[in-house]
């Protein structure tokens, strides 16, 4: 297998793409016989390369680089190409190179190419890849693409329309890497695994569902892309509404990428979509003021380099969504994720509705509702909340039963994706009508904000979000947890 990296010298390939390959090597995960080919701008020989792929691995790696004779031998296989993307000559060139490779090596025709590239870039790579004969294989081709899919309904349905030309829906693999989180992997196997679960799992026993991604950090030095593109592009259309339709989908019949992603489409479809005057009820949008994350002064939004001091952007997103079939008539879904909030969580929780509290009101009046929640980052685990008596008071109250797991030994979202990838197993990618039905649902906010029709709330940084997050829920009768 050659794995062809369209973006070699960025900063996804040293973060997240060398360390997961690595990663895999080390756990015998990668194909017996395999190629790297870096393309980027820059000039670089080969060796350059490799020990830029060296520092990447030292830094960000989760296994230490402990063994020097297997590091050698990982990073001997990376061959690093300059090419100006939009010149299609240089694609014959890099074919060249490839079928080289494949030959002194006797590497098996089949080719991943991976595009951590700006999305402007996908259409004209893929054309050339097309053009050049790279992508005639006698094995199979496949294509791994990051987000942004589209910065609207129609560009995504465009940019589809031109990926299809080349790669068929099969072969290309939409990186969320949402998915690629072990603990949403985990959460069909909790529901499947668990009878008890199962059963609970409608709109019998669940009062409401609430999915948090709030992070702690502001631009990063990303304002050219973020103040375009807000939380709501950036983390709603796409990561969001994945953590939502793995919790909300029924149990597939059989655990395959065709069943479970048909069981994602029917969550989508069921979707309640919003008439762009109904968008100010729903959703609250937000945009951080200064204030203190993690005991230090930080600086507001429109403070921000880069950023203009009269820019509208969104940084903080919650909205309520209802999911209209049998399963889930009723429950109302929450989500929120903002930047620059009190901490850095991703969790799921379930709220079991609590009938027996109007029976036995002062017998259970310091209980909790049953709540099953799923911390997603950066802990992974799984905590059931129930009620029980404290022996040292004879209260009813809650407590935690809690499974955490074992940091060092989760493998990263990347690496989960990239192997999955490499076995042509598509479960966790982003299916293409999962990405249309999600835009879907996010055009009529787009446009409801480019109207102005929803009013910008300004919060806090290190808060939690605007007060009118918190009012969502309060008027179902509900709290964030
Ligand atoms: C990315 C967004 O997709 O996800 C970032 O572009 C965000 O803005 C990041 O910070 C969050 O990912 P994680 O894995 O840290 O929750």
């Amino acid at each position: 297998m050659t794995f062809v990296l369209f973006g070699a010298t960025g900063d996804l390939a040293k973060r997240k793409i060398y360390p997961a390959l690595y990663n895999l090597f080390l756990n015998q995960k990668l194909p017996d016989t395999f190629l790297v080919v870096g393309i980027g701008r820059s000039s670089l020989s080969d060796r350059e390369y490799q020990d830029r792929v060296t520092e990447s691995l030292y830094t960000f790696s989760r296994h230490l680089v402990n063994d020097k004779a297997k590091k050698k031998e990982f990073v001997k296989k990376f061959r690093y190409t300059q090419l100006d993307i939009s010149n299609a000559d240089g694609y014959k060139q890099l074919l060249e190179i490839v079928e080289h490779n494949e030959q002194e090596f006797q590497i098996m025709e089949n080719r991943m190419f991976y595009l951590s590239v700006a999305p402007e870039f996908f259409e004209v790579i893929s054309f050339n890849i097309q053009k050049s004969g790279l992508g005639a294989t006698k094995g199979w081709k496949r294509l791994i693409i990051e987000k942004p899919f589209g910065h609207d309904l129609k560009s995504a349905q465009e940019l589809n329309e031109k990926l299809s030309r080349v790669f068929e829906e099969h072969e290309i693999y939409r990186i969320d890497h949402y998915l690629g989180k072990p603990m949403v992997q985990n959460l069909e196997a909790l529901a499947f695994a668990n009878p008890v679960l199962q059963s609970l799992w409608n709109n019998q026993y669940i009062a409401n569902v609430q999915i948090t991604a709030s992070e702690t950090v502001g631009l990063e030095g990303r304002a050219g892309y973020y103040d375009k593109a807000g939380a709501i592009r950036d983390m709603v259309q796409n990561h969001m509404m994945q953590l939502l339709m793995m919790t909300a989908m029924s149990l597939p019949k059989q655990i395959s990428a065709q069943e479970i992603r048909g069981e994602k489409r029917k969550v989508m479809e069921s979707l309640r979509l919003m008439d762009k005057k109904e968008v100010a009820k729903n959703v609250v949008r937000g945009q951080y003021g200064p204030g203190e994350v993690n005991s230090e002064a930080v600086i507001g939004y429109l403070k921000e380099p880069g950023v203009e001091d009269t820019s509208s952007n969104d940084t903080f997103i919650s909205a309520r969504l209802w999911v209209d079939n049998a399963f889930w008539e009723g429950v109302p879904f929450y989500i929120r994720t903002g930047k620059r909030m009190a901490e850095k969580s991703t969790k799921i929780v379930i709220e079991f509705k609590n009938p027996l509290k109007e029976l036995y009101s002062k017998e259970l009046q310091n209980t909790g509702p049953n709540l099953l929640i799923v911390y997603v980052n950066p802990n992974e685990g799984v905590s059931l909340q129930l009620n029980s008596k404290n022996p040292l008071n004879g209260e009813i109250e809650p407590i935690l039963v809690n499974f955490s797991a074992n940091k060092a030994n989760v493998p990263e979202a990347y690496e989960l994706l990239i192997h999955d990838a490499l076995k042509g197993d598509s479960t966790f990618f982003a299916h293409w009508n999962e990405v249309e039905l999600s835009w879907k649902w996010v055009q009529p906010i787009l446009e409801a904000f480019e109207e102005n029709l929803v009013p910008l709330q300004t919060y806090c940084a290190g808060s939690m979000g605007p007060e009118a997050s918190d009012d969502l829920l309060d008027e179902d009768g509900f709290k964030w947890w």
